[in-house]
């Protein structure tokens, strides 16, 4: 059987349910997470319950559990699912309640989801690297809470699956902000080049252990925003997020990035992330080559 998890309780995955007043699925009235799993262990999971319980609390939803407790029950979900290789999904909303743009009474309670699904590394992308286009980002103006209205994202993914890519590169003005799901990295020079975590960006967990290992590596790195000519101009181009890992950028809107092959910097972090899941998770099978 596989199971979810509805309010701090394991129910059959066929059988768990939401109201349809759902305060989640009316507005898309809360937060998300996605953790990944490597040989049945979650990967940075602390970082992970941090950022849900801000992303929480800027949103005035409580997480009814303490960090230790969400940690034990999604332990449990992965064994109990017997997940190997895969992605942990959660969400917290606001509640049920009857349909009305204000927040219903303080005794409504949170409804907390999480389920499991099975999900390879995408060895065959990060080996050889992935095509992007850029679109305008037209998002709100609080894009460091992980909420679920996600209809900016969806547009930019959908134009740029609409075209053969994987990633749609989205820039305000001329500055260039993150991914639809990831956030973006350029190299010139040997400086790895990264949007600073503010109201714009999401501050993701990848994006945080590979500037981490920037600095334990000796390897020079900026925490500001890079403009559109900066990002054509750039040496080796890369996005980063908990299911693509350090993904190689080799094409923007047709064009090749350099010669269209992953560049050695992005090599050298996708090697020492490697790195980094081991040291949590165990061995690795399945490598990336280069
Ligand atoms: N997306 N920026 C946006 C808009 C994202 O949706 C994500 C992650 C990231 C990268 O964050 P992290 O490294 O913490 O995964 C940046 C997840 C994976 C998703 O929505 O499926």
């Amino acid at each position: 059987m596989n199971f979810a998890i509805i309010n701090g309780k394991l129910v059959n995955r066929s059988e768990a349910k939401v109201d349809i007043e759902d305060r989640g699925y009316q507005f898309g009235d809360g937060v998300y997470e996605v953790i990944r799993v490597y040989n049945g262990k979650m990967f940075t999971v602390k970082e992970h319950l941090e950022r849900f319980v801000k992303s929480a609390d800027s949103i005035g939803i409580t997480l009814p559990y303490s960090i230790d407790d969400c940690t034990a029950l999604l332990e449990e979900l992965v064994t109990k699912n017997n997940l190997v290789e895969g992605t942990i999904y959660m969400q917290i909303t606001r509640g049920t309640a009857p349909r009305n743009h204000v927040f219903p009474a303080k005794d409504v309670v949170p409804t907390l989801v999480a389920y499991t699904k099975e999900v390879a590394r995408p060895v065959e992308s990060l080996t050889n690297g992935v095509k992007t286009i850029r679109t305008e980002d037209i998002r709100w103006l609080r894009c460091d809470i992980k909420s679920l209205n996600l209809l900016g994202n969806l547009l930019a993914k959908q134009k740029a699956a609409e075209q053969g890519c994987f990633e749609a590169i989205q820039y305000r003005g001329d500055q260039v902000t993150e991914g639809s799901s990831s956030n973006i990295f350029i190299v010139k020079n040997g400086v790895v080049i990264t949007h600073e975590s503010n109201h714009l960006i999401l501050k993701g967990i990848t994006k945080d252990v590979i500037l981490q290992i920037c600095s334990q590596n000796n390897i020079s790195f900026e925490e500001r925003s890079f403009t559109l000519a900066e990002l054509a101009a750039a040496d080796e181009v890369f996005l980063s997020s908990t299911t693509s890992e350090v993904m190689p950028i080799i094409e923007i809107d047709k064009d090749q990035v350099k010669e269209g092959l992953p560049g050695p910097i992005t090599r050298k972090l996708q090697s020492l992330f490697t790195e980094e899941i081991e040291k949590q998770c165990g061995d690795l099978t399945e490598k990336i080559s280069s």
